[in-house]
């Protein structure tokens, strides 16, 4: 059987981060495509050149031209311009927006099955337009950014608690920004929920909720260590681990920004919400329940990734 094909579009940091890593766990043949000439030849020349000493097969090749993506099973995106000290996420709006109408519309004309991951920030927004202009099935476009915030969550609290990060399992659900939602209850070490850690004295309220903060926080504490840049080996990692999903038809649950229409009293909306992904893609929403303060919360987020979406709308009326 042929190596599945894996395109990256955007040959960047993250964007390269990507092509190592799938090509040290095999996962298929890489196409890197990016606008900025050289780069994508050159990454990908690069990193198939560690191949001989770390021993893994994977075909490598980088691109200007969307034919080359033809026939991909996976594309991950992340086109565009990521952020510097100072700005948010929702600051790289209009520059994305438009890098996501060609990206879509070149994943429409060449890679139609693909299974899509978006990480082009502002996340949620871009998502829901790269699904739009690219007209793919919904449940074959997600974003990444549950994976990477609960990962960031995950690793505050075994740093906390000093336990193995293995052990810790976290929860994050709404938008990838300022508003998103830790949801402790949900959050345990070896099965515990933090709720009930708190009550055995492992750790207080105040110092959870720091965490908690930390972890909304934790794409902008790295932009202003880094000053040029966002973080991307982490979000790299996160999207991999999706693709995985996807490629070896794992039935994760995995967090991810995914089309929820029904569940969570949305009607067709892009949300961070536990899914489950395997073969056909974002296979399942999983709708959990939550208390009163949790709704109040992901509502907030929730409108947060409307204010986007409208202002999307309103810069490109094909959207409309
Ligand atoms: N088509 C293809 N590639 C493009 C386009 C386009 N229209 N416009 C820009 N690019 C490429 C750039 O040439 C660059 O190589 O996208 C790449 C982005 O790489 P970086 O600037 O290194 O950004 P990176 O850190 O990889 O982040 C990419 O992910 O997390 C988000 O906020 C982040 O939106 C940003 C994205």
């Amino acid at each position: 059987m042929a190596r599945p094909k894996i395109a990256l579009i955007g040959a960047g940091q993250i964007g390269g981060t990507l092509a190592h890593l799938a090509a040290l766990k095999e996962l298929g043949d890489i196409v890197l495509f990016d606008i900025s000439e050289g780069t994508p030849e050159g990454k990908a020349l690069d990193i198939a050149e560690s191949g001989p000493s770390e021993g893994f097969d994977a075909a490598m090749s980088g691109t200007q031209s969307y034919e080359d993506i033809a026939g991909a099973d996976v594309c991950i995106v992340t086109a565009g311009v990521p952020r510097k000290p100072g700005m948010s996420r929702d600051d790289l709006l209009g520059i994305n927006l438009k890098v996501m109408k060609s990206v879509g519309e070149g994943i429409r004309d060449h890679a139609p099955d693909a299974f899509v991951i978006c990480i082009t920030n502002p996340l949620d927004a871009m998502v829901w337009a790269l699904r739009e202009f690219s007209g793919l099935p919904h449940e074959k476009v997600c974003g990444m950014a549950g994976v990477l915030d609960s990962a960031r969550f995950r690793h505050f609290l075994s740093t906390e608690f000093n336990v193995s990060m293995r052990d810790v399992t976290a929860f994050v659900l709404g938008g990838h920004g300022d508003t998103m939602v830790p949801l402790a209850r949900y959050s345990t070490v070896g099965g515990i929920p933090l709720p009930d850690l708190v009550e055995m004295g492992w750790t207080t309220q105040d110092k959870l909720d720091a965490i908690v903060q930390r972890t909304r926080d934790g794409g902008a504490e790295i932009v202003g260590l880094l000053k040029t840049g966002s973080a991307f080996y982490a979000p790299a990692t996160s999207a991999i681990e999706m693709a995985e999903a996807f490629l070896k038809d794992q039935k994760r649950v995995l967090p991810c920004a995914a089309y929820v229409d029904g569940a969570y009293g949305l009607d067709g909306f892009y949300v961070g919400v536990p899914t489950v992904i395997g073969a056909g893609g974002v296979e399942k929403v999983v709708n959990i329940n939550m208390n009163k303060d949790e709704q109040a919360m992901f509502d907030k987020s929730v409108d947060a990734v409307k204010g986007l979406v409208a202002a999307c709308k309103e810069i490109d009326p094909s959207l409309a």
